[in-house]
């Protein structure tokens, strides 16, 4: 079965609330026709209330806590996102593993819960550019995929993106030749963790704009992006979508 590609934007601290909605209802009115393409929304916590989509439109939490519920100061849940009409949660992304220190241990823990809750899940991984220089990229990624989807018996509500850290608003993408190799490892690891093939969206991000999405959207295994910057721009960002669709 062919896999109908993602486009999501991370908003990640930006937009406030009413902003974030009026961006969503542009964006929207400009790719009103799109059929091949699923676009999702990932305005921080304070935003997804507001912002009401339907398919092929979607809203995602940028992150979210293990437990239900509890005494966790500050803590967003799994079902409290739920509850507010999301479909999908960006758990493992560079910064939280980075700024936040989550481990691949905790960010298993928020996928069962969030798995365990109906969300979807958008499983951000990547090497640093010191692990690449070492020749570490596959076992890093490898590590992140199983300790991270430990327990995870079935890939069927998952999403995979694969984010270089060292691309990650720094304006390189990765090149065509290191997406492809990477997204084939991706894969190879994915079938080595799960017994049959899965159908699983793998999704690039990192430095993903208007220039170079056609390029990267034209890499082998590549099934959509995961971007930042380029994703705050209702204009940009919904030709991006343009571009994804006309593949
Ligand atoms: P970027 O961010 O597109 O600004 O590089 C991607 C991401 O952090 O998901």
């Amino acid at each position: 079965m062919k896999i109908k590609p993602i486009v999501a934007g991370n908003w990640k601290m930006n937009k406030m609330p009413k902003e974030g909605q009026m961006f969503v209802e542009t964006v929207i009115n400009l790719v009103l026709d799109i059929q091949e393409v699923s676009v999702i929304f990932a305005p921080p916590f304070t935003g997804l209330v507001d912002i009401d989509v339907n398919t092929p439109f979607f809203k995602a939490a940028q992150n979210c806590h293990w437990e239900d519920k509890g005494a966790f100061t500050g803590e967003i849940s799994a079902p409290m996102i739920k509850d507010c009409g999301v479909d999908f949660v960006i758990l493992g992304h560079s910064e939280r593993r980075h700024l936040f220190n989550e481990s691949n241990r905790l960010i298993n823990k928020k996928i069962l819960a969030s798995l365990k809750n109906g969300l979807n899940v958008i499983h951000c991984i990547g090497e640093t550019l010191e692990d690449r220089n070492a020749g570490e990229t596959v076992s890093v990624l490898e590590k992140q995929l199983t300790n991270g989807l430990k327990d995870v018996g079935s890939l069927e509500k998952l999403v995979i993106a694969y984010e270089p850290v060292w691309a990650i608003g720094t304006g390189v993408s990765a090149s065509l030749e290191q997406i492809e190799n990477t997204h084939k490892s991706i894969r190879n690891i994915l079938s080595g963790l799960y017994d049959k093939k899965q159908n699983i969206a793998v999704l690039y991000g990192g430095s993903v704009n208007l220039d170079n999405a056609a390029t990267l959207i034209s890499a082998d295994g590549v099934d959509g992006f995961l971007i930042g910057g380029a994703s705050l721009d209702a204009e940009n960002f919904a030709s991006i979508i343009k571009i994804v669709e006309n593949i």
